[in-house]
């Protein structure tokens, strides 16, 4: 089937914490914004009419592997132009993966104004779409009552010499706090949490039930039983959790922000955000019960197995080495380096100069030192190799693909040393954690040509410049893929010159 959107994106006012009212980024005037549900299968159209007015702005549909469709992918700067105010842009793309994923905008610090809302597809031929009574979907986020414009300009200025990230007024659930879920006893439920936020890792539990994890940012997973689950800014999980039969009580669903991300925690910062499982709505909703760091052990997303238990892929025909850093550079602003370089968006979209470049499309200086380009050949295999030299925790995120995660280290583990065994079966996600002075070994095929972004999700950490490109096979995309006349349309508006129509 063909399902259609038609998104009006403006300005409204919210406030979801009961705190402060701001202006937030909703669509056709509402907030929280709609959640996009399709099938399996079907034809997504998403007619985006920017109505902000004053800022230019893109989606993107994070963990969609828009094979054939990179330029539906979002990123301003790398697959399009943004949207001029004014101006409409149509996302047109085949969903051809199940699971639970979300959409955001892809315009230097806007998603936390608000503007991301989960993505659903729903599988009838999912392997456990027997094994549970009914769906809920629960977003988390952390909350900033400054605009995150204003938080931004502070990040990287000579006004904040340590580095410091804005710390979050609030945790969200569903875009508020104390929201109740009714459960029916002795039902099954499944959830798909989702976590939207621009900076703060969520650990996440609720009292008195044990989840059954299934799901991993769209891989279904052999069931794993967890009493808490970590997400950092951008993952997912999807669990399975059984309504008690003969409890009179409510339970308190908890997400608590890990501030060990934090630099420094604001007098007055809850760091809670509390729902309730509602058995009963004249019983008591207990506040959650105080629970302490060591107490916050998480289980390891690394010890999940695919259903489908695709194997470790062969040895890496490419490796591709980053060693990044956080760091202020003498003008007191902030930059983040991969080996030394910080990503700059470029003016004219990446997907463009690799459209246009004939055969030196495969040359990755053509895209600019600033893009931070590799390019990937048509089905080799790539390993990712990750030092974190920061004493901080790094959602990376990879556009296009799901990885193979073959090796992670604890803290303080240092650079990548190759004498890991891998995983026969790896998991596999979108979104992995690096530890503080740790290191990761990602492994995928360049089976899906196209301009994909890997970056750090933590969005002030993406505009500090914490992100490389890459180029999978920019030949074949050079033959295969037919840009619409909007997408013309998005940089003529701008001022940006590219090739074609
Ligand atoms: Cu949620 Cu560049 O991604």
């Amino acid at each position: 089937a063909t399902v259609t959107y038609d998104f009006n994106i403006t300005w409204t006012k919210a406030n979801p914490d009961g705190q402060f009212e701001r202006s937030v980024i909703g669509i056709n005037n509402q907030w929280p914004i709609p959640t996009i549900r399709v099938n399996i299968g079907d034809q997504l159209i998403v007619n985006a009419y920017n109505g902000l007015g004053n800022v230019s702005t893109a989606l993107h549909f994070h963990g969609m592997f828009q094979n054939g469709t990179t330029n539906m992918d979002g990123p301003a700067g790398v697959t399009q132009c943004g949207i001029a105010p004014g101006s409409s842009f149509t996302y047109n793309f085949t969903v051809a993966q199940p699971g639970t994923y979300w959409y955001h905008s892809h315009v230097r610090g806007q998603y936390p104004d608000g503007l991301r809302g989960p993505f659903i597809v729903n599988d009838p031929n999912s392997p456990f779409k027997d094994q549970y009574d009914e769906e809920i979907v629960l977003t988390l986020a952390d909350w900033y009552h400054q605009l995150p414009s204003t938080l931004l300009k502070r990040f990287i200025s000579y006004a904040n010499p340590t580095g410091a990230e804005p710390v979050p007024e609030s945790a969200l659930m569903n875009d508020t706090q104390g929201l109740k879920i009714h459960v029916e006893p002795g039902k099954t439920y499944m959830f798909r949490v989702v976590n939207m936020a621009a900076f703060a890792a969520q650990y996440f539990w609720i009292e008195g039930h044990t989840m059954q994890v299934i799901e991993v940012d769209g891989v279904y997973t052999d069931p794993m039983e967890a009493s808490m689950l970590y997400f950092t800014a951008a993952q997912r999980y999807s669990f399975l959790v059984t309504a008690k039969n003969d409890t009179k009580a409510n339970f308190a669903i908890v997400a608590h922000m890990d501030e060990d991300l934090f630099d420094a925690i604001p007098a007055g910062l809850n760091s809670n955000v509390t729902s309730w499982l509602t058995y009963e709505d004249n019983a008591d909703f207990p506040q959650a019960k105080e629970i302490s760091v060591e107490d916050l052990q998480p289980f390891d997303d690394f010890d999940l197995v695919p259903v489908d238990k695709m194997e470790l892929l062969g040895e890496p025909d490419q490796t591709v080495s980053l060693d990044m850093i956080m760091d202020n550079l003498s003008d007191g602003a902030n930059y983040a380096f991969f080996n030394g370089i910080t990503y700059v968006r470029p003016k004219v979209p990446t997907v463009f100069t690799a459209l246009t470049s004939g055969e030196m499309a495969t040359n990755p200086a053509i895209y600019g030192v600033n893009s931070h380009a590799f390019v990937l050949k048509k089905d080799e295999i790539v390993d990712v190799v990750l030092n974190n030299l920061d004493p901080g925790k790094h959602p990376f995120h990879l556009h296009g693909h799901t990885f193979q995660v073959i090796a992670r280290s604890q803290d303080d583990e240092g650079v990548y040393a190759n004498n890991v065994t891998f995983p026969k079966i790896p998991m596999r996600r979108d979104t992995v954690l690096v530890r503080p002075n740790g290191n990761f070994v990602l492994r995928f095929k360049a089976d899906n040509p196209g301009i994909w972004l890997f970056h750090c999700h933590i969005e002030w950490h993406m505009a500090s410049g914490l992100s490389v490109t890459m180029i999978e096979n920019p030949l074949d995309l050079q033959k295969s893929l037919t840009i619409p006349e909007d997408h013309y349309k998005a940089c003529k508006e701008a001022n940006i010159p590219t090739i074609g129509n």
